[in-house]
């Protein structure tokens, strides 16, 4: 068996390791488009197979022209971590186990070191300690299932049985969102049945305004949900969460936090004061596939109230062989999926490897070099950073949309670094998002240099 795999994994090992190598100074864009890499691959189905390493290979030659360098420490595009070494050794093992992660008793090797993680995140974010955490592809599904868990348990508490009687009928349930909250906050509360939300006024930093929630809180009756958001992406900004917490849990409503990358603000001493509050939400949604580092796909979503989360996402039958019990509940019960790989695995590897001095030290170094790379750029010459720098995100732009756009065109085509453009405030700017494990003062130096090359070319 072992026999008929080594040549496929020895070559997907040669050109991880070859990928890896090159990370740090190979041109960050890709090269090839889709189409091109169609051509590469070959697109007919041939009727004959082809050996495993041979097909290994065949992917690597065709398709690294077309790979983004999202690892490289000096990719800031939207919000992408890179893949710290644990965590990508632990998920080829993941791979490699191949478990079907869905019940304790089946994979209990994946699911032991998976519940640690959870266990140590909640400790690190200083969450309550019984809350419970699942697994989920990235933060828009940590989103869909808070959200989900929110409508049952506002429903359920206003006499409404949504399990049961489903959503047709039921008490309209206010959904109410900053202006400047995650546009896959609207995308979850969609696909939960929740409508288009209330949406109420942010300040110059895209936080939540506590009066303007307020006023919309008492402008309504009935069950509530309150999304509020740790990490604007523009700004990095937090709101003010002990203030807007107060405020919807006086008025009744579930507080649900998107905090993607923002959230482990709270793991760090320095940066903790901006979460103050953080713990009393009923809800939240991080990512480790951000802020961590840890390869694509991992977001969590977690729950305060255990049993509310297994109430919404808790299934059972026959066949599964399921021995959940309200103290253990199976790894299916706490997501949407059944079937699914052990994806907190890799998380539970990158923590360890880190400890918690080093997963401080992360957050750390993340909002330090994005701090320094502010300073840095607001000294490039005709470069305004609009957003106070208070987390891992820098706005930066020149006096006229049409020179940011070329400055930023001028940027990711010489790819030294790479960072994406966006619309903030009414303006056309180069968004740096610092969250990559590998990314330090030597880094955001040559990040610098690179940005002050590409402003010369713009006239
Ligand atoms: C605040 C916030 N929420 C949600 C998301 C969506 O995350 P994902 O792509 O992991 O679903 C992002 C992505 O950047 C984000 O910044």
């Amino acid at each position: 068996m072992a026999d008929r795999h080594e040549a496929a994994l020895a070559a997907a090992h040669l050109r991880a390791r070859a990928w890896l190598d090159g990370l740090e100074d190979r041109p960050i864009a890709p090269r090839a488009d889709a189409e091109t890499v169609k051509d590469a691959l070959g697109r007919t189905l041939p009727d004959e197979g082809e050996d495993a390493d041979a097909v290994v290979l065949r992917l690597a030659d065709a398709a690294e022209p077309g790979v983004m360098a999202m690892g490289s420490p000096r990719f800031y595009g939207w919000v992408i971590g890179g893949a710290q070494p644990a965590a990508l050794g632990a998920d080829w093992l993941v791979s490699t186990w191949d478990q079907n992660t869905a019940i304790r008793a089946v994979t209990p090797g994946v699911v032991a070191a998976e519940e640690l993680a959870g266990e140590w995140i909640l400790d690190l974010l200083g969450l309550p300690p019984t809350s419970d955490v699942g697994f989920v592809t990235g933060a828009t599904m940590a989103n869909f299932t808070c959200l989900v868990t929110a409508r049952d348990a506002v429903l359920r508490q206003a006499g409404w049985d949504a399990a049961h009687d489903g959503l047709a009928g039921a008490p309209r349930v206010r959904l109410v969102v900053g202006a400047e909250r995650h546009d896959t906050v609207d995308h979850a509360a969609r696909m939960a049945g929740l409508g288009a939300p209330r949406v109420v006024e942010a300040d110059d930093q895209g936080r939540i305004v506590p009066a303007a929630l307020a006023g919309a809180l008492a402008d309504g009756m009935g069950p509530a949900i309150v999304v509020l958001q740790a990490g604007n992406l523009h700004s990095g900004a937090i709101d003010p969460l002990a203030e807007a917490i107060a405020i919807a849990h006086r008025e009744g409503a579930w507080v649900h936090i998107d905090g993607a990358f923002g959230l482990w603000a709270a793991a760090s001493p320095r940066t903790r004061h901006l979460t103050e509050g953080l713990a009393d939400a009923d809800s939240w949604t991080t990512d480790a596939h951000k802020t961590l580092s840890v390869p694509y796909d991992c977001g969590i979503a977690i729950v305060a109230d255990a049993r509310a989360l297994r109430a919404s996402m808790g299934m059972t039958a026959a066949y599964l062989q399921t021995a959940a019990s309200v103290d253990h509940a199976d790894p299916h019960d706490r997501v949407p999926e059944l079937s699914r790989r052990a994806r907190g695995v890799p998380t539970w590897a990158a923590l360890r490897s880190m400890g918690r001095s080093g997963t401080i030290a992360l957050v750390d170094r993340l909002a330090g070099s994005a701090s320094r790379l502010a300073i840095g750029l607001a000294q490039l010459p005709g470069v305004e950073v609009l957003n106070d720098v208070v987390f891992t995100q820098v706005c930066a732009a020149l006096d006229t949309d049409e020179r940011t756009d070329a400055w930023a065109e001028a940027l990711r085509t010489a790819g030294d670094a790479y960072a994406s453009s966006s619309r903030w405030r009414g303006r056309s700017v180069l968004r740096f998002s610092v969250s990559n494990w590998a990314t330090d003062d030597h880094e955001v130096a040559r990040t610098l240099a690179a940005a002050s090359r590409a402003l010369a070319t713009v006239r």
